[in-house]
């Protein structure tokens, strides 16, 4: 079942600061990538693993998924993954981040929690402000993944992102996978579920010009 906490609480409100490359990582050097609504973070563990000269950033708003992360963290010593707990539009809005969105590579919303009903969509994690935010702030050729097995969120952040002049579809035909922050294509836990279940899967990606 699942779990869904009000991404609009005050509670919020307060947020992590996100510290220094230097201070999350070994290579700060290396490309960066966030993923947004990583749970306990599973996918993040398996990419960093297989990806050493990428670093990885995951925010998730579920303290005890992310509790769960940064305890396997500490204990794997893994260094190009660091997590932060939190409204991942409210820390990425924070001044203070700035200087991660502009060193992004690429950022990930994964099969993000639907919000079925319309007065729930100002719950979605893709709203046109944050958008706007990583459209004014993430460097040209930059890119942003969005993928989900409910057609109504695809439209719905499909409509987001397009509606923003900076981003622009990327055909995937022409794309280069290695340049991918992905590229051996691990699977999230929702998507081995909705394959599992021959659910469709909708994806998206956009590059900012
Ligand atoms: C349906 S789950 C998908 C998890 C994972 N990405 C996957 O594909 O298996 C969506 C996740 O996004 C998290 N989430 C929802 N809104 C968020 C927000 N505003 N900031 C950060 N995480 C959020 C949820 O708590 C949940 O863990």
């Amino acid at each position: 079942m699942r779990q869904h906490v009000n991404p609009l609480s005050k509670y919020f409100d307060q947020i992590e600061r996100i510290p220094s490359l230097n201070e999350m990582f070994d290579n700060s050097k290396l490309n960066l990538h966030i993923d947004i609504g990583c749970a306990s973070g599973e996918f993040l563990f398996d990419l960093a693993l297989d990806n050493t000269n990428w670093n990885y950033i995951g925010i998730e708003i579920r303290e005890r998924l992310i509790k769960t992360a940064k305890s396997k963290l500490r204990e794997k010593e893994i260094k190009n993954l660091y997590f932060v707990f939190g409204n991942a539009h409210n820390i990425l809005n924070d001044n203070h981040s700035k200087f991660i969105i502009k060193n992004l590579k690429s950022i990930s919303f994964n099969f993000p929690d639907p919000w079925f009903k319309k007065r729930h969509y100002k719950r979605r994690v893709i709203q046109p402000e944050f958008i706007n935010i990583l459209s004014n702030l993430m460097k040209e050729g930059s890119l942003v993944y969005i993928k989900t097995d409910v057609k109504n969120l695809f439209e719905y952040m499909d409509c987001t992102i397009s509606s923003d002049c900076n981003f622009k579809k990327i055909d995937k035909k022409y794309f280069n996978d290695s340049a991918s922050f992905n590229p051996n294509k691990v699977q999230t836990n929702r998507e081995k579920y909705a394959l599992a279940n021959e659910l469709k899967i909708f994806e998206n990606i956009y590059v900012k010009t």
